[in-house]
């Protein structure tokens, strides 16, 4: 995929891998346009309000970028929410409607927004963001794990419903990323965001784009089935769930 010479819109780019990302297209030469619910915190970026939610909102940023940027031809759905939950308390059920509705729903309403804009235009890319736990579930996030599963699989779906269109569809599966030194300092095996974007940017950029931007990091888990290690690695992973309150 070339990264130059693109217009860019990224929903949920207003932070993390998404705000990184911005910075490697704008770097490129790329005009790059984030989006999230906080705009006020962005700087050197032009910022749109969106909530991935909300589907008046989607409509409103997706008008709002398409008048400014009619040559749009990239679009990320990166906008996603990480949350624990206690399958042994019911409660749990708000924190799993809030990931269905941002991870799961919102990527498939965001590209809906924009998928007649680049049907008409007969070129562009869809970008869409997994994660290695969409293929080995991490269980202190059982509904992040789902809506990733759903997430890739639905990304599949796409790329043979577009195929033919000149849309391409790619999707991003990052390892544990640190985006802030907190989050550094509370997984230490978190690969930093520079280090991942050289790493992912370097595979986006390969002639042909492959189907999925897998970081060596990232291969584990990707291929944990295949390799004969889904079980010792489940278990392991497992031991997170001692991080709950009161286990
Ligand atoms: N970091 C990791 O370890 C990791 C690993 C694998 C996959 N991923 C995936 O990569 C993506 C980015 O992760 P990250 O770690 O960079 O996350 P982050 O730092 O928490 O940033 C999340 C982004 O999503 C936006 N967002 C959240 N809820 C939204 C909503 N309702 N509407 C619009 N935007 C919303 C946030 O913007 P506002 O707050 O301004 O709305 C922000 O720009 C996510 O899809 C995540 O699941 C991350």
């Amino acid at each position: 995929m070339d990264i130059s010479g693109r217009t860019v819109f990224i929903a949920g780019g207003t932070y993390g891998i998404g705000r990184g990302l911005a910075q490697r297209f704008i770097d490129a030469g790329s005009t790059v346009v984030v989006g999230g619910r906080d705009i006020d915190r962005v700087e050197g970026v032009e910022a749109v309000r969106i909530d991935v939610t909300d589907p008046a909102s989607i409509a409103a940023a997706r008008d709002e970028v398409l008048a400014k940027h009619p040559d749009l031809d990239v679009l990320v759905t990166m906008a996603g929410v990480m949350l624990a939950e206690d399958l042994r308390d019911p409660a749990h059920i708000a924190q799993a409607e809030t990931t269905i509705a941002v991870n799961l729903l919102g990527t498939i309403r965001v590209i809906d927004a924009f998928t007649p804009h680049l049907l008409g235009r007969g070129a562009g890319d869809i970008i869409t963001v997994t994660s290695g736990i969409a293929f080995m579930p991490f269980p202190l996030m059982p509904t992040y794990g789902a809506t990733k599963a759903g997430v890739h699989s639905y990304t599949e779906s796409l790329r043979a419903q577009l195929a033919g269109t000149g849309i391409h569809v790619t999707e991003l599966i990052p390892p544990a990323v640190a985006t802030s030194d907190q989050q550094a300092k509370l997984n230490p095996a978190a690969l930093p965001l520079d280090g991942y974007l050289d790493e992912a940017v370097g595979l986006l950029t390969q002639n042909p784009t492959p189907n999925e931007i897998i970081v060596e990091r990232a291969l584990p888990l990707r291929w944990a089935e295949r390799d004969g290690t889904y079980a010792e690695l489940l278990a392991r992973r497992s031991e997170s769930l001692k991080n709950l309150p009161g286990r």
